[in-house]
């Protein structure tokens, strides 16, 4: 009687299987940072490769404490403004890419919030000047992106939970404000741990690179997995807190060269052994890669692994709207006309 239920119970058990994987693979998706090289494509070429489901733009490297307010895009919009980008961004949005600036970045920028005050300030201004707010000096024209990351390497450690916690104030229900933070992977991130903590994030995609105490190398995944667990039950992040809704992201390089010897993960380790670990945790939110520049295949090698529904693929009825209506644009797939 047993022995004959025995197939019933195993073909359940993997069913169930299948399902919770299936829905931890819902929320997941790949990020891609954008804006460091003047040689990666535009924007309407990043978004139309539909591999990605948020893009990262880089960095606002320089703000707060009264500084004049520096986007450095390297070449891609010098000397014009980069006003031009604004309908780039909102090409990305109608395939349903959710568009962020990033503050900070591991460059010479020098992002510094003086005081909770100064925090406010600086939220007022990304509100104005890149969200729903208003501002006749809209550094990236009249689009308004999806939200800030928070990609603090340099300057100081101080009010990033302020400014994590007044951003987050300016969601409406009609408009959410989407908030990301790239910390470093060992525990507890420098800059950014107080803001993590305040559990405002939507997306935490920690840097799994150019840190050998907690990333790949030379196929051992054992301070990864020990890190990344760590992360998963970390204050702001863990999901058993009620009002905390952060979904975890691994952040890796997207080829050697962005980082030589710095925690690369070749594309077949990702699929096979640190996938299926990773994505057993139920806020598992994907991966973010760095950057658009080093991403000539990465991100289509695993594409389907990290959640088969491609953001953009489902979206055929839109694109021969946009078609018709780009129609002169030089940008458009062949194949999808
Ligand atoms: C959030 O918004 C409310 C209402 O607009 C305001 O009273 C409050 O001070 C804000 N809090 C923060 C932290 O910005
Ligand atoms: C999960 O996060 C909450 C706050 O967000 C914290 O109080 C709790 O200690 C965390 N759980 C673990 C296992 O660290
Ligand atoms: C949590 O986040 C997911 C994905 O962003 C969203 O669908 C869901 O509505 C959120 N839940 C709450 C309670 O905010």
């Amino acid at each position: 009687m047993a022995a004959r239920l025995l197939p019933l119970f195993l073909a359940i058990i993997s069913l169930l299987m299948i399902s919770s994987l299936i829905r931890s693979l819902e929320g997941s998706g790949i990020g891609i940072y954008w804006g460091q090289n003047g040689d990666e494509g535009d924007l309407y070429e990043t978004c139309n490769r539909r591999t990605y489901d948020y893009v990262i733009i880089a960095f606002l490297a320089t703000f707060g404490s009264g500084q004049t307010p520096v986007l450095n895009l390297a070449g891609h919009c010098i000397p014009s403004p980069c006003t031009f980008l604004s309908s780039q961004i909102q090409f990305c949005q109608s395939l349903g890419i959710k568009v962020f600036l990033s503050l900070g970045g591991g460059g010479s920028g020098r992002p510094v919030l003086s005081s909770p005050d100064d925090a406010l300030e600086v939220a007022a201004h990304l509100w104005n000047n890149f969200l729903g707010g208003q501002s006749d000096s809209r550094p990236l024209g009249d689009a308004i992106l999806d939200g800030i990351d928070f990609d603090i390497e340099s300057g100081s450690n101080l009010y990033w939970d302020d400014l994590a916690r007044a951003l987050s104030n300016y969601s409406t229900p009609e408009r959410k404000v989407y908030l990301s933070a790239a910390p470093q992977c060992p525990l507890p991130d420098y800059y950014l741990d107080r803001a993590i903590r305040t559990g405002v994030f939507d997306y935490v995609w920690v840097q799994f690179y150019k840190n050998p105490p907690c990333q790949y190398s030379l196929g051992d995944t054992n301070n990864l997995f020990n890190c990344w667990s760590q992360w998963a039950s970390y204050p702001g992040v863990n999901t058993s807190f009620p009002a905390v809704n952060t979904s975890l992201s691994l952040g890796l390089l997207a080829a050697p060269e962005a980082a030589p010897s710095s925690g690369y993960i070749p594309p077949q380790v990702l699929i096979d052994q640190v996938l299926p670990f990773v994505e057993q945790i139920s806020n598992y939110g994907g991966v973010m890669l760095w950057s658009k520049y080093y991403d000539t295949y990465y991100s289509e090698l695993i594409r389907s692994y990290v959640n088969p529904d491609v953001v953009a693929y489902d979206k055929k009825v839109h694109d021969k709207v946009l078609c018709h209506r780009l129609s002169s644009s030089r940008y458009l797939l062949r194949d999808e006309m």
